[in-house]
């Protein structure tokens, strides 16, 4: 029995049902959050410190975290696989970045120089991911801007190309066709880019050229019909805002050969694969090294911490002072200290076992549930990561991933997190991420609320 395709106004209905009752539950759970909520929407607008923590039914307020669990202000405590949208790679309050940080408060938090961490840090991410020169900024954003504009300046061309679907953070650039709504993004033989925001200028959009994953003609072609013009393309190797979207074999190498034939630049937007997929991030699975890498989220060990690294060509480029890199907390001392502990202190060979382990778990697990009540689903995991996609056939591109049914994710979210797991929001967009701190018990209560999940689906 496949239960979506089908669809049945059964299924349809008892989906509706769920996700209300779950709802329910959900408010029942968290008076205080809700009570927050009411005093938040006085001062902060719309009642949260960034949009996206606009969770429905409504925000959870926080309190502490500790190792691999979370507790709200109503007391429920989570084991949490949300992990801060993909930055929680060390789990809460990991011995070895709470002593950095300690240290590095006691003796100075910011001088807007360089501090010899730095040096350390930017040697230990060279090794890691094979690019010899690196620079710190404080986001994901930042980092992605920083990219553009360098490949833009490198080359001395305008045009960029993005992968529709793919999200790199909020800057104008990158702001196109992040979730296009179809029709509107035009025939998949030809992409047609759409505003992500509003407050960008139109003509934005005209600079950022659009073209679908793993498809290497499209590409092709948009060089081709912008000869000379393209300074270069970003793109997340690994795709994780669409649940997770692997490359077929030869894609990126393909991506690669194809921009650099054309004098264009490669950056890799690794801000969510980064260290999360394995000790060398993407391109360690993948084996393409591009001319530019992005990293932040979980180099930080929860510190806000970001790093863009690069060719001796390109990034050498910077150090001529071709392009003007520049942040007033750029290598802060007390990111460069907790990006250290990460890297070499958090992040052992030990530590990448133990992820592995869980995730194995994690995976087999929730394949087995989907296979015992006839679930149309699979489970797809990259590491430290991984989600449920709603429907048996694998997903090659955002255009597959588009028109899955969301009640899904949010029924599922929601029974994990009556369950007392702590998923991202945002439905089938977002994935978990196991911590350093995970165990095998956190996995079991994954497992137990997904199976209450399918049972609540097939009953
Ligand atoms: C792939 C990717 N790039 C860039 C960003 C932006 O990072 P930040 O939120 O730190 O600005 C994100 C954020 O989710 C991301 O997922």
């Amino acid at each position: 029995m496949t239960v979506q395709h089908t669809m049945s106004e059964e299924l349809d209905l008892r989906l509706n049902q769920l996700v209300a009752e779950q709802e329910s539950i959900f408010v029942g759970l968290q008076p205080r959050s809700r009570a927050l909520r009411e005093r938040a929407e006085r001062y902060l607008a719309g009642g949260v410190t960034s949009s996206w923590q606009i969770t429905t039914p409504q925000a959870i307020w926080m309190s502490l975290g500790v190792g691999s669990r979370i507790v709200d202000v109503d007391g429920n405590e989570y084991v949490d696989l949300h992990g801060g949208y993909g930055a929680g790679l060390a789990g809460h309050a990991h011995p070895a970045i709470v002593e950095a940080v300690r240290t590095q408060v006691a003796r100075g938090t910011h001088f807007a120089q360089p501090t010899e961490t730095a040096i350390e840090v930017a040697a230990e991410l060279a090794r890691r991911f094979g690019l010899p020169l690196w620079r710190f900024t404080n986001s994901g954003t930042e980092a992605t801007m920083d990219a553009i504009h360098l490949m833009r300046a490198f080359t001395g061309r305008d045009l960029i190309i993005k992968v529709e679907g793919c999200y790199h953070g909020h800057h104008d650039s990158v702001q196109v066709s992040v979730m296009p709504d179809p029709p509107e993004n035009g025939p998949a033989d030809a992409p047609v880019g759409v505003l992500s925001s509003t407050g960008i200028p139109e003509s934005i959009a005209s600079q950022t050229l659009i073209v679908g994953y793993n498809d290497l003609d499209v590409l092709r072609r948009v060089l081709e019909a912008h000869e000379g013009q393209v300074a270069g393309m970003i793109i997340e190797p690994i795709m994780m805002n669409a649940g997770i979207i692997t490359p077929e074999d030869g894609y990126l190498a393909g991506v690669k050969a194809l921009l650099h034939a054309h004098g264009a630049l490669l950056t890799f937007d690794e801000v969510k694969t980064g260290l999360t997929a394995g000790p060398s991030g993407a391109i360690g699975r993948v084996g393409v090294v591009p001319d530019l890498v992005c990293l932040a989220k979980a180099i930080g060990g929860g510190i806000a911490s970001a790093a863009v690294g690069g060719s001796q060509e390109v990034m050498g480029f910077v150090a001529e002072g071709g392009y003007e890199m520049v942040g007033t907390f750029n290598g802060n001392p007390m990111a460069m200290a907790a990006t250290k502990a990460m890297l070499t202190e958090v992040l052992t060979d030990e530590t990448y076992r133990r992820l592995d382990a869980l995730s194995l778990h994690a995976v087999e697990g929730i394949t087995g549930t989907i296979e015992e009540y006839g679930l149309d689903a699979h489970v797809v995991s990259v590491g430290a990561k991984g989600c449920v996609v709603f429907q048996n056939e694998p997903v090659r591109d955002y255009r597959g991933f588009v028109g899955l049914d969301d009640r899904f994710n949010h029924a599922h979210w929601l029974l994990q997190l009556n369950g007392g797991v702590f998923l991202p929001p945002w439905g089938k967009m977002e994935q978990w991420l196991i911590s350093a701190q995970h165990n095998e018990v956190d996995i079991d209560r994954l497992l137990h609320n997904f199976t209450s999940l399918a049972r609540a689906l097939t009953a």
